[in-house]
């Protein structure tokens, strides 16, 4: 309902669509009585190669465990340390914490990815890995981070749950270190739940289709301790016509985030996301960020009353919460410009399914909510701190 009573269709965050493609594939699978683990995975695996143009894709029960996993193939554990961006969801985190690895935190660079010269001011005897996390679709700065990794004999571990397809000086999100990717329902292409890890190492591939399997490489033949980290055929249904869309979907949602720039380029007060040269964006998430100060809370509010349902991501550093902030595995530091994109974030529906009105319903809603603020004086603020 809008304020004035008149019925108005709810524009959400994320939409799942799923056509007769998808049904068939899903029907297909229950027909085999083949629902576990088994062809349609290995399927599944094939198109996640090609989306992040590796030689291999393990699938795996979800992207949290992705990471975990690619983590472990890196050798990460108790005594050694990982350094990642504190402007991410838990997973992240958790991944690093479930290894016995400690997290340190670099800052974000003004793209809202971790920042390699503060990543490599980081670098102790102790670190492994660099986990850079592609933040709303977005790649890090992966040429300068291929280079500290060589330069220190490093892992590097992209957090791809967010970036299907995206890339970066050419090279895809999963490509440039070894990648961990989410099918949760709300991510660009979904499985429910979903994950893969992607590499061009042999031997990382086969450690994580051992530890995936209760560490056994053949029926009873246990290697290793292992998981049961496993995704099913039919959840795979469910993701491999959306991968063979890959290319629609992004174009889709590119287009929509152009349209949502060039709508909000009357609003100076706001500051609208840029694309750095030499990167294709995978529009997980079009976040801006408010004027220094603004009311998030109220400005959310203000837009659900038009039916235009916003997120947040994310509205706190991911250590400053009670379970991680006096955690042994964590060390927070300063990060002042991730401080600044925590408190002033808000993303902005982009799904493929939005239509021009609807994009222009979002825009509209967005500024008149800000107007509804009390009146600020100050310019906007890049967050370039
Ligand atoms: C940045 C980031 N990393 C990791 C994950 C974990 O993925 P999943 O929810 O599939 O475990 C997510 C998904 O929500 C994410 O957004």
């Amino acid at each position: 309902m809008s304020e004035n009573g008149a019925s108005l269709k709810p524009i959400h965050i994320s939409h799942v669509s799923f056509g007769s493609e998808e049904e068939a594939m899903v029907l297909a699978v229950l027909r085999s009585g083949h629902i576990a683990q088994g062809p349609m995975v290995e399927r599944f695996e094939g198109l996640c190669a090609a989306m992040a143009g590796t030689r291999y894709a393990v699938a795996v029960a979800n992207g949290t465990v992705a990471l975990e996993a690619a983590l472990e193939a890196c050798g990460a554990g108790p005594g050694d340390e990982v350094i990642t961006s504190p402007f991410t969801f838990a997973a992240t985190l958790n991944a690093i914490l479930r290894c016995g690895a400690v997290a340190r935190f670099a800052d974000v660079a003004a793209d809202c990815t971790l920042d390699p010269a503060s990543a490599e001011s980081l670098i102790t005897p102790k670190t492994v890995a660099v986990m850079p996390v592609h933040l709303y679709g977005l790649m890090a700065a992966m040429p300068a981070f291929e280079a500290m990794a060589r330069r220190h004999s490093l892992a590097l571990v992209e957090d791809a749950a967010q970036a299907h397809g995206a890339t970066c000086e050419g090279r895809r999100a999963g490509s440039c270190g070894i990648g961990a990717f989410s099918f949760y329902a709300t991510k660009n292409v979904t499985s429910g739940e979903g994950g893969c890890v992607t590499t061009d190492d042999a031997a990382k591939a086969d450690l994580i289709r051992v530890l995936r399997n209760q560490g056994m490489r053949a029926r009873y033949e246990y290697v290793m301790i292992g998981q049961n980290w496993r995704m099913t055929d039919i959840t795979a249904a469910l993701a491999v016509p959306q991968l063979r869309r890959l290319d629609e979907l992004l174009a889709a949602r590119r287009r929509n985030a152009a349209v949502l720039t060039r709508l909000l380029a009357d609003m100076p007060e706001l500051v609208t996301p840029v694309t750095p040269p030499g990167r294709e964006h995978a529009w997980h998430q079009y976040t801006v960020l408010l004027p220094d100060g603004a009311d998030r809370a109220a400005v959310l509010d203000a837009m659900a009353r038009r039916e235009v349902h916003c997120g947040v991501y994310y509205p706190a550093l991911v250590w400053d919460h009670d379970a991680y902030r006096h955690h042994p595995g964590v060390v927070a530091g300063e990060t002042p410009v991730a401080a600044a994109m925590a408190s002033r974030c808000l993303s902005l529906p982009v799904h493929p399914a939005l239509t021009d009105s609807d994009l222009e319903r979002v825009a509209a809603a967005l500024r008149e909510a800000l107007h509804a603020q009390p009146r600020r004086t100050q310019p906007a603020n890049a967050p370039t701190a």
